[in-house]
């Protein structure tokens, strides 16, 4: 990294503003979005906490914890990692300065009105797509204007080949896109209330699509673009298997488009729909598999530096952790199965195996490569701090996990056990009180996990403070990956 004074001319340097801006964002709405999560934990061990208050109830707060750590901490994660690699990758300036800081802008508007909407109960109802349709339309031009950017820096690229990790990104924008504008198509009635566009099944079937896609595109291949450049980055080792990279690309984007329908098992969808849907989330596996493999096996023959190097094993304890949500999502989605998990507290364990442990601990990884880099630093102010993190964040995620298995598992079986004269054996009150141990472990396990996180603010803080915000100068032009 060569740095460099602030009088170079723009087009010799890359622009790191909007990085340091959206890395910088994605801790703080790291800390909100996962406070907010550990609130509705503990509301739902101890409903009292609701206090009577309608915009503390948990059916108000549960949409803004999931569009605060999706959208926001996962979304600015995705806006950072996807500018400063697009800049190294194709070795040249972003696109347009100004439309980078629109979409920073505009982004952190569409946060602060989910958080002012979402409490004050205006939602459309659909989960993930809750938003209305004036912060939906801000949505779509941010969206664009982010397309714009990126591909227009691809296609300003000095370097012929477009990088993997590039792939994944442009393919989560542009699917992304699709989702979006195609399920938010809406009848406004006035200004703070509107009416899908579909009707019945359908409505449920585009949603699920959407809602599919949003973890296929959103939380999933956006951040294989993460992994796919920071780990053979930090490990500093090219990717294990570049073909594979290839191949776990196609597969992986042709198939995700598909299995929607296994979130509605045995509803009024056509039963052959569903059965389409179980199929094509039985062979996501592979694909699944052969990027988590891809990843993994970049550390062949530097398997020591996961001894010393809390950085890494924040990264690769990821992928051992996506391996694991990518074996159950299709496990989950067997229809026989499905009868038992769903409903219960096993989808929310299968969700946070994915978000704690895949989105959650891929980002922090990538955003401890990142700030150092954007603050002239060689590496973060603690790094036994990131050990510190690290340790709780996964001890969090392990007691997170286990609770909602054990609980999901215990639900459905509770649910469906009957005497010999065909009555049921339990009441649902019965099976709400052998919970909530579960949900007190659960609780437990998040506020771990959410003090890993403000640990790393500090930490992010002390780096920025005692850093300075230089220029990096782009190199001249050189056909190996920045
Ligand atoms: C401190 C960390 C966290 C805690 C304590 C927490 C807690 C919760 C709770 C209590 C729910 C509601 C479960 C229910 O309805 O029964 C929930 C839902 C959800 N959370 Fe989290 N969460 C945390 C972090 C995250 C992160 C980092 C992500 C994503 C990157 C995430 C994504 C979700 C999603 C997608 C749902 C909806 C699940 C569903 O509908 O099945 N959470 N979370
Ligand atoms: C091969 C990959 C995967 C497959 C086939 C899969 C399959 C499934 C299935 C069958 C369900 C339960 C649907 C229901 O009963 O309602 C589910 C729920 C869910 N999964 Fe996965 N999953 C996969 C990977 C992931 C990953 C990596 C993440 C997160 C990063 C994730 C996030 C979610 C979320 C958020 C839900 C809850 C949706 C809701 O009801 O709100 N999944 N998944």
């Amino acid at each position: 990294m060569s740095v460099t004074n602030k009088k170079a001319s723009p087009s010799a340097v890359y622009n790191d503003k909007v990085v340091r801006q959206f890395t910088i964002m994605t801790v703080v709405w790291g800390v909100v979005g996962m406070l907010v999560g550990v609130i509705i934990a503990a509301q739902l061990t101890w409903p009292g906490l609701n206090m009577g208050i309608e915009w503390l109830s948990y059916g108000r707060l549960r949409p803004l914890h999931t569009n605060a750590v999706i959208f926001a901490f996962g979304g600015c994660g995705l806006f950072a990692a996807s500018y400063y690699v697009v800049q190294r990758t194709c070795q040249v300036r972003i696109f347009s300065d100004a439309l980078a800081a629109f979409t920073f802008w505009g982004w952190q508007l569409v946060i602060v009105l989910a958080a002012i909407t979402l409490p004050l109960g205006m939602t459309q109802g659909k989960e993930y797509a809750e938003l209305e349709w004036p912060i939906d339309l801000l949505i779509a031009a941010v969206w664009v204007a982010y397309a714009v950017v990126f591909f227009g820096t691809i296609g300003l690229r000095k370097v012929r080949h477009i990088y993997v990790a590039n792939w994944f990104f442009g393919a989560f924008i542009l699917a992304v896109a699709v989702l979006h504008i195609v399920n938010s198509a809406v009848i406004p009635v006035d200004i703070f209330k509107s009416y899908s566009a579909y009707a019945g099944v359908q409505d449920a079937m585009v949603q699920w699509w959407y809602g599919h896609n949003a973890v296929g595109f959103f939380l999933t291949a956006g951040f294989l673009g993460m992994m796919y450049y920071f780990i053979p980055k930090q490990v500093e080792r090219p990717v294990y298997s570049y073909r594979l990279s290839i191949v776990h690309f196609w597969a992986l984007i042709f198939t995700y488009m598909w299995a929607g329908p296994h979130h509605l098992h045995y509803t009024a969808l056509p039963d052959w729909t569903q059965s389409i849907g179980m199929v094509f989330s039985l062979i996501l596996l592979a694909p699944s598999w052969g990027g988590m493999i891809n990843g993994i096996m970049t550390l062949s023959g530097a398997w020591h530096k996961l001894r010393d190097d809390p950085i890494l094993r924040f990264l690769i304890v990821s992928l051992s952790f996506y391996g694991m949500s990518t074996f159950e999502g299709p496990m989950m989605s067997i229809k026989t199965v499905n009868a038992l998990s769903h409903y219960t507290d096993w989808t929310v364990g299968h969700v946070h195996s994915g978000a704690l442990g895949w989105v959650g601990l891929v980002t922090m990884g990538s955003m401890y490569y990142l700030i150092p880099r954007l603050y002239g630093q060689k590496k973060m102010y603690s790094v036994p701090a990131i050990e510190l993190h690290f340790w709780i964040a996964t001890i969090g995620i392990v007691l997170y996990i286990a609770a909602m298995w054990i609980a999901g598992v215990m639900q459905g079986l509770m649910w469906r056990a009957v005497n010999p004269d065909g009555s049921l054996t339990y009441t649902f009150v019965e099976s709400v009180k052998a919970t909530f141990p579960f949900y007190v472990i659960r609780l437990a396990g998040g506020v771990l996990y959410l003090a890993g996180m403000v640990v790393m603010l500090w930490n992010t803080v002390m780096t920025a403070r005692s850093g300075r915000s230089e220029d990096v100068r782009i190199p001249a032009l050189n056909p190996a990956h920045a």
